[in-house]
């Protein structure tokens, strides 16, 4: 036996050595639900160890972040009021755009993304304005561009440094990166959700943002599980239109779409392991079924395993645990 890879397996120092995929905070991106009022830390029952936050809140989790070397978050906002279009997003005293300005104060360098989305804003849970009636309800993407723009906007002007459209409308992007050059905004970037998959994992989420669509289902928009060509096809056509990052979504059931769309795109590409991810994992460790309930390794060989199938930045709910890990 001349071979013996168990040799460079002999020590911490030599597997450290010779490890091919390196994690580290810088590439972990923090997912936050905001919620209006004060001192408000609700617990997620689906996510446990997760929070709805106020925004004086959201200062302190931010804060703890950056002790931890975690340098950016994702902004999910939880409105006071809902109505047939989501106007809240696009207020300007909206919830995300409060804080998005609160995380900028106090640290200008930590990059914020805020999601660009309208089910939690809309009444009836979907992702845009609604047309045709009884069973010929659709998503109106074109309708829905135009408050896309103006979320954009909204969004760009309180501070964030990325937008990331979730909802899977044709032509977002394009309408973003014109809006945003427009109003003055050229150096507001777009993180596009490119391929997001119509996905069970996004359960617990729903429960989170308060998002579950009232009726129907997210099909007619999001992607198909069985689908990889059409992902490719969906990122080409988000970086043509200006994305500087792209997405993939969710992550674990999609490593292969990871992995086969790396090496055709030269943006970012970013992973988003989702909340019905994240559950099976807390409810696995809970029953005592995974090692380390505190200190999850299962996160950590979870989040590696994205970063080996291709990912440069990761989405996760675990960012936090994982932190301190790598510490
Ligand atoms: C909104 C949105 C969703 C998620 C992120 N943005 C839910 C959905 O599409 O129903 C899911 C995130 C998660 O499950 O962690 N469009």
């Amino acid at each position: 036996m001349k071979v013996r890879p168990r040799r460079l397996r002999a020590s911490e120092a030599l597997r450290k050595m010779v490890r091919e995929t390196t994690l580290t905070p810088a590439h972990l991106i923090v997912p936050l639900f905001v919620l209006e009022g004060n001192g408000q830390r609700r617990p997620i029952a689906s996510m446990p160890g997760q929070f709805q936050l106020s925004i004086d809140e959201v200062l302190i989790a931010v804060a703890q972040q950056r002790r931890l070397g975690l340098m950016s978050t994702l902004l999910f906002g939880l409105p006071k009021r809902k109505d047939a279009v989501g106007s809240e997003a696009w207020a300007k005293d909206g919830v995300v755009q409060r804080a998005i300005r609160a995380i900028k104060k106090k640290w200008p360098e930590h990059v914020v993304f805020s999601d660009l989305c309208f089910c939690e804003y809309t009444s009836h849970g979907h992702c845009g304005v609604l047309r045709g009636k009884g069973s010929n309800v659709t998503v109106d993407n074109d309708a829905t561009l135009l408050n896309i723009h103006k979320t954009a906007v909204a969004q760009a002007r309180a501070g964030a440094d990325f937008v990331a459209p979730s909802g899977m409308m044709d032509g977002a992007v394009a309408a973003i990166r014109s809006a945003l050059d427009k109003n003055g905004f050229k150096r507001t970037g777009i993180l596009a959700y490119s391929a997001k998959y119509a996905s069970v994992f996004y359960g617990p989420f729903r429960d989170a943002a308060a998002s579950a669509p009232q009726f129907g289902d997210r099909r007619a928009y999001q992607m198909d599980p069985s689908n990889i060509r059409e992902a490719l096809r969906e990122l080409r056509q988000d970086v043509e239109q200006g994305a500087d990052m792209v997405m993939v979504k969710p992550a674990l059931s999609y490593l292969d779409v990871i992995a086969r769309i790396r090496p055709e795109i030269d943006v970012p590409l970013v992973a988003y392991n989702v909340s019905g991810e994240y559950a099976m994992v807390k409810a696995a460790e809970k029953n005592g079924w995974l090692d380390g309930a505190v200190n999850s390794r299962a996160a950590l060989e979870i989040v590696t395993s994205i970063r080996r199938a291709g990912a440069d930045l990761i989405i996760t709910y675990h960012a936090l645990e994982i932190a301190k890990q790598l510490s």
